[in-house]
């Protein structure tokens, strides 16, 4: 029989403690934001094509994948998809890799004005090469402040609880509707109990089906990052810090990092429990052809448009797009149409590309790992081997 005595029992105490502050230490409970990872988010004010990239890269983008890299001349910047930087069953017709690509080119156009620049994009200028998404020509120009670049790094994607008793107002809703349409882009609101519920039970449902579908699974756990180390390195990723939960829970997770079931039991409980209920409503992003990769783009603008106006109204927002991953899986993997059919119910003209969520928050929202800008340069790509843009 195993027998510690006072002193035995304080001697594996105080192991016990160290041990625990070590991985604190180590798991980066104390140095939540802070560290490489983080440095892009103190944007200088920008003076050059360089700045604009800057703050192109701090854009929204499906599982912080950063699928981006960038060609920057003096007059002229291009953005390319960099197809290594996928998420698979996730995303299996890269429509979501083409809406942050569409974030990063409005956040890249938003800040021009403030660096002196007049930037005049080209979408899709080369036909022979889809991944090839934009062509910004640039002028020098008189310098413009606006609210919206300077919302660009204070932008970040809110998975905590929003205010549930209060409303985000219907003027609001409206202007954010109307600059999406601006956009080119039509902005639905589900905002009455029984839209609300109907979105919310359907996204419940789409969460446990990806959650139950083994490549889906795999391919969203592969860009979750639960190692401080790993954060520091890669630069990327959906983070604990950033995953909504109650400090408690976020402390714990880094202390004892959790296994792929732990992680997406969290995930369908903070979806049911937390997510859903807690929104003021739902926004859904609709297009005539969700498939045209200029629709895509211009849903990317769009939404990242609105974040940026939400987040200088003091308004949080999160992308919450478990149906139409649903959708695009149904439609890769030659599955019964059930989500697809279910979200034209709720959506019944035309495409919904983009759903999110909107409230008053009840937290500040925490930044996300992003890599540095050098890192996403082309020339920087080509020295690691050739951009593989294709599709
Ligand atoms: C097309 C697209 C889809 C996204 N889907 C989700 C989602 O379903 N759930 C979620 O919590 N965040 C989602 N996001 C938000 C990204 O995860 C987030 O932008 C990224 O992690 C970077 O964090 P940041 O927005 O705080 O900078 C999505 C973003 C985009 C552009």
């Amino acid at each position: 029989m195993l027998r510690i005595g006072a002193w035995g029992a304080g001697s594996v105490a105080v192991a016990a403690a160290g041990a625990l502050t070590w991985r604190s230490v180590d798991g980066g409970v104390f140095a939540a934001g802070t560290g490489p990872a983080y440095e892009p988010w103190s944007l200088p004010a920008p003076s050059g094509p360089r700045d604009l990239v800057h703050a192109a890269i701090l854009a929204a983008n499906a599982h912080n994948t950063q699928p981006w890299i960038f060609r920057v001349e003096p007059d002229r910047i291009d953005v390319f998809a960099d197809g290594t930087r996928t998420i698979g069953t996730i995303d299996p017709l890269l429509r979501e890799q083409q809406i942050s690509l569409g974030c990063a080119l409005e956040n890249l156009l938003t800040v021009a004005p403030l660096a002196g620049l007049r930037a005049t994009p080209t979408l899709l200028p080369d036909p022979s090469d889809p991944g090839h998404v934009a062509r910004v020509d640039l002028a020098p120009t008189a310098r413009t402040a606006s609210p919206l670049a300077d919302a660009i790094p204070s932008r970040h994607t809110d998975r905590a609880a929003y205010l549930a008793e209060r409303p985000v107002s219907d003027a609001a809703l409206k202007r954010y509707r109307d600059a999406a349409e601006g956009a080119g882009v039509s902005l639905l609101w589900l905002a009455d109990d029984d839209e609300r519920r109907a979105f919310g039970d359907l996204t419940v449902r789409a969460t446990e089906a990806i959650i139950a579908d083994p490549d889906q699974a795999a391919d969203d756990h592969r860009w979750y990052r639960s190692e401080w180390r790993d954060i520091q390195r890669l630069r990327d990723g959906v983070t604990i810090d950033a995953s909504g939960q109650p400090a408690f829970i976020r402390t714990v997770a880094k202390i004892f990092p959790t296994t792929r079931e732990q992680n997406h039991d969290g995930w369908l409980r903070g979806t049911r429990d937390t997510q859903v209920p807690t929104a003021a409503a739902f926004g859904a992003l609709v297009v005539p052809d969700g498939h045209d990769p200029a629709a895509r783009l211009a849903a990317g603008r769009a939404y990242q448009r609105l974040h940026l106006m939400a987040t200088a109204d003091g308004i949080a927002m999160q992308p919450l797009c478990q149906i139409p991953e649903r959708v695009d899986r149904e439609e890769s993997a030659g599955l019964d149409p059930h989500f697809t059919r279910e979200l034209a119910d709720l959506v019944p003209a035309g495409h919904a590309i983009m759903t999110f969520r909107i409230g008053h928050p009840t937290v500040a929202a925490p930044p996300s790992p992003r890599r540095a800008v050098e890192d996403v340069l082309a020339d920087a790509q080509s020295r690691s081997g050739e951009p593989d843009t294709a599709y």
